[in-house]
């Protein structure tokens, strides 16, 4: 295991993710309790991977940076038997359900991102699930972002699936209109803005279309988050509904902006 730099606040960081690696063990629900939220991104990464396959016609070698207990990888890898995968991980207790999973084409690490990242390989296509608002600091998720870039082979792909603090605005102004309360983020994350995705070309970092809408899920956020709550009588089901799970099926999904969580994908030029 490498020797890892603390930061000022990693003990909020690392004290959560030993909770919840204890509490989850290998379950996809260790980090999004809304299943929903893992499927989409399961989908959204999926679709993007099978792009580049076809644009490159080779097998691709795909990094999960923070990849939590190895729950992505584990699927993308039986997906995509021929591609190589790799995953780092900075929470000791959740690199090592990651690695008891002994997947065999995945390879991972115990590594922090904010360090420059030391694989030996040129990545065709890099990703975060919910990491990068991990990084309490926002110099410190630049660097990051950084350390993500020079890993980039030329056309190699940076999918962020991340949360921003403009869909949140959006999110609670639609609640409000119901006298909800504001939902704000946990102490664990420090949402993007869109002017940071913007500022990612400094790295080399181009955007490009994602082959699903970067507002997927908000008609999901939209029924679970303002509708479900709004018409909920009291004793009734707070969470995971049928009837917010009807909503969310039979809407079309990429209404309006409400879903913190974006999908966003940058290419190396
Ligand atoms: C919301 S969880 C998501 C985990 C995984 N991607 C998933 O979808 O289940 C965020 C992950 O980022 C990891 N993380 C936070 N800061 C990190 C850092 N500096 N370097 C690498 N991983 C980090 C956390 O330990 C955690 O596993």
């Amino acid at each position: 295991m490498s020797n890892l730099k603390s930061g000022s606040y990693d003990h909020i960081i690392l004290g959560h993710y030993k909770k919840v690696a204890k509490n989850n063990g290998l379950d996809g629900r260790s980090s999004i309790e809304d299943q929903y939220i893992r499927k989409s991104e399961l989908e959204c990464l999926s679709a993007e991977i099978e792009i580049l396959q076809k644009i490159h016609k080779k097998e691709l070698t795909v990094l999960d940076v923070g990849c939590g207990n190895g729950h992505t990888l584990a699927t993308v890898s039986q997906r995509f038997p021929g591609c190589m995968f790799y995953g780092l991980e900075f929470s000791p207790d959740l690199f090592q359900l990651a690695t008891s999973r002994k997947i065999p084409n995945v390879e991972i690490i115990h590594h922090d991102c904010r360090q420059e990242i030391p694989f030996n390989v040129n990545f065709d296509l890099i990703y975060t699930e919910r990491v990068i608002i991990n990084i309490l600091n926002r110099k410190d998720q630049y660097i990051a972002v950084d350390n993500i870039s020079k890993r980039l082979s030329p056309q190699g792909r940076y999918l962020a699936m991340e949360s921003f603090r403009e869909s949140l605005v959006e999110l609670n102004l639609a609640r409000r209109e119901m006298c909800l309360e504001d939902v704000s983020p946990s102490k664990h994350n420090l949402f993007l803005s869109e002017h940071f995705a913007n500022k990612l070309e400094r790295f080399g970092l181009h955007r490009i279309p994602t082959a699903m809408p970067f507002n997927h899920m908000s008609t999901h956020f939209y029924v679970t988050r303002v509708f479900h709550k709004a018409i909920r009588p009291e004793g009734g089901k707070v969470k995971f509904s049928r009837m917010a799970q009807f909503f969310t099926e039979a809407l079309p999904p990429a209404i309006g902006n409400y879903s913190p969580i974006q999908f966003h994908l940058f290419e190396k030029r």
